[in-house]
């Protein structure tokens, strides 16, 4: 039997689900798309790209959820626009993207990447949301392994953080690769890498209710829990099967 590493899977993922949708009529000509960030964005990107310039989809107007994908589209030659623009009108047809823990009830972890913001505009202002990943990706409950990225304004650090710890979490303020110092996300901001201690192997949190509480405080720009627009999930497997999980009946 053939078996698949996480990189092969991703690339696998990337591939089916954009051909599985365009089979499906949820991706067509003119539609209106949002691409997401990350590796295994990147090769639904692709696939797109691919798709375009086999002529089986025209006139694709993009809008792209960081500077390493609109970089992406540009070299691979799918027009990107802003949300605002004529074009888009503020919503979109569809969005696509990775995620970096997804729950049982398609709650999601995301900005791995620290591309959250831009990531959630775009999911939330999406008529159909997707979710492609890997195997490892698949967990149980949120919040006790994978930590949750949560963006901040850089003068509302402290106060922020101690009012993230009096909601239980452990903050880490994420250090940037080959650069000195805090990571600045693609907005000009920081972010806050937040976990909580599990309790008899559970996790103590309701993602929905703590994206909320988060959200409500004083300079937290976004949360990376996704729980209010539940996708269609792609997940590929090691034994190169994929699960699709939430597709709609026709
Ligand atoms: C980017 O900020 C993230 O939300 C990514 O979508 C997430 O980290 C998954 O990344 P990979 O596909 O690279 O694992």
């Amino acid at each position: 039997m053939k078996t698949l590493n996480q990189n092969e899977q991703k690339e696998k993922v990337g591939k089916v689900s954009i051909d599985t949708l365009i089979e499906k009529g949820l991706i067509f000509s003119g539609m209106k798309i949002g691409l997401g960030t990350g590796s295994t964005a990147m090769h639904a990107v692709k696939q797109v790209a691919a798709r375009i310039s086999d002529g089986t989809l025209k006139n694709i107007k993009a809008v792209s959820t960081s500077f390493q994908t609109t970089i992406a589209c540009q070299e691979l030659g799918i027009p990107v626009f802003s949300m605002n623009s004529p074009e888009i009108k503020g919503e979109l047809d569809l969005a696509i993207d990775g995620a970096d823990e997804i729950d049982a009830d398609s709650n999601l972890i995301k900005g791995g990447g620290a591309a959250l913001l831009l990531e959630k505009i775009v999911a939330y202002n999406s008529k159909v949301y997707v979710i492609i990943t890997d195997e490892s990706k698949a967990v149980c409950d949120l919040g006790t392994k994978f930590a949750l990225p949560v963006e901040i304004i850089p003068e509302a650090r402290v106060s922020i953080t101690k009012q993230l710890e009096a909601l239980g979490a452990k903050c880490v303020l994420r250090e940037g690769l080959r650069k000195c110092g805090p990571v600045i996300t693609d907005n000009g901001n920081q972010i806050l890498d937040c976990t909580w201690q599990s309790v008899n192997g559970k996790s103590p949190i309701n993602p929905s209710e703590m994206e909320d509480k988060i959200n409500s405080i004083t300079g937290v720009v976004e949360t990376g829990f996704f729980t209010k627009n539940k996708p269609i999930i792609f997940i590929a497997k090691s034994d190169d099967s994929v699960e699709i999980r939430n597709m709609p009946c026709k």
